[in-house]
């Protein structure tokens, strides 16, 4: 297996990108020594669009449904602070340190360069895990088919062990954080990962394909500690077309 295996030739051709922090998703990526958006596969697992503009800045995705689309199991008032405050200030904050970062560099000056660093992993995760997960949602009802289906069930044994099992771990994430299903380079397995805040997955070779965010703006002014039924409903809202295309984009790059 040849899992994300770029040769030389095509790295140059494409305008290489460098991993600048590998933060939580281990997905997060900037792109070094230009301006222009490459089509590199991995910026597809956040189609359609990558995650900066041509300037290299980090952008906001716009939500591919209604405020009110997802309710009532995601209520109009917590998608569109959630989506509007909290994802848009994380990609303020990823543009501010990339900024820092690229003005420590430039006077070769790095006294502050671990505070800048820690907001790089935060801010970048959350941007790229926020990318995901309204990805991840659809107000139409979708289930798992083709791969990802057959994924599932051999990993998990079905689907609704899979939902069970996912519920489980992702309400017992310590404080804030998120459940993660990735699908795991290397053994060619789905598997089910907490990560506290963002930044801190605890698998870097695994790439997040559903992501559920447990922080509390992510539910608390609807379910306040009901964590559980925020998750369980979450499930009817699952883009199981999305999930399953990434599972398939990720296989296609083997
Ligand atoms: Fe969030």
């Amino acid at each position: 297996m040849k899992l994300f295996h770029i040769n030389q030739e095509e790295m140059d051709k494409r305008t290489f990108f460098k991993s600048a922090a590998l933060a939580g998703a281990g997905l997060f990526a900037t792109r070094i020594g230009t301006t222009a958006t490459p089509d590199l596969p991995y910026l597809r697992l956040f189609s359609p669009g990558p995650l900066t503009n041509d300037q290299g800045e980090y952008v906001l995705p716009p939500l591919d449904y209604p405020y009110n689309a997802l309710e009532p199991h995601i209520d109009e008032q917590t998608l569109k602070l959630h989506h509007d405050k909290h994802h848009a200030g994380y990609v303020r904050g990823v543009n501010k340190a990339m900024k820092a970062i690229q003005g420590a560099r430039e006077k070769n000056d790095f006294s502050l360069i671990k505070h800048w660093e820690r907001e790089l992993a935060f801010h970048g995760a959350g941007h790229v895990m926020h990318s995901i997960y309204w990805k991840n949602m659809t107000p139409k009802k979708t289930s798992p088919s083709g791969t990802l289906k057959k994924y599932i069930k051999r990993d998990f044994g079905s689907q609704e062990a899979f939902i069970n099992y996912f519920t489980a771990a992702t309400k017992s994430v310590e404080g804030s954080g998120w459940g993660i299903l990735a699908y795991q380079t290397g053994t060619d397995k789905l598997v089910v990962l907490q990560a506290e805040k963002h930044q801190n997955q605890s698998q870097w070779i695994s790439i997040p394909i559903l992501v559920c965010d447990v922080w509390e703006h992510a539910y608390y002014l609807k379910y306040q500690n009901k964590r559980a039924e925020y998750i369980r409903n979450f499930f009817d809202v699952v883009n199981w077309d999305d999930v399953g295309s990434r599972l398939d984009h990720l296989l296609d790059m083997a």
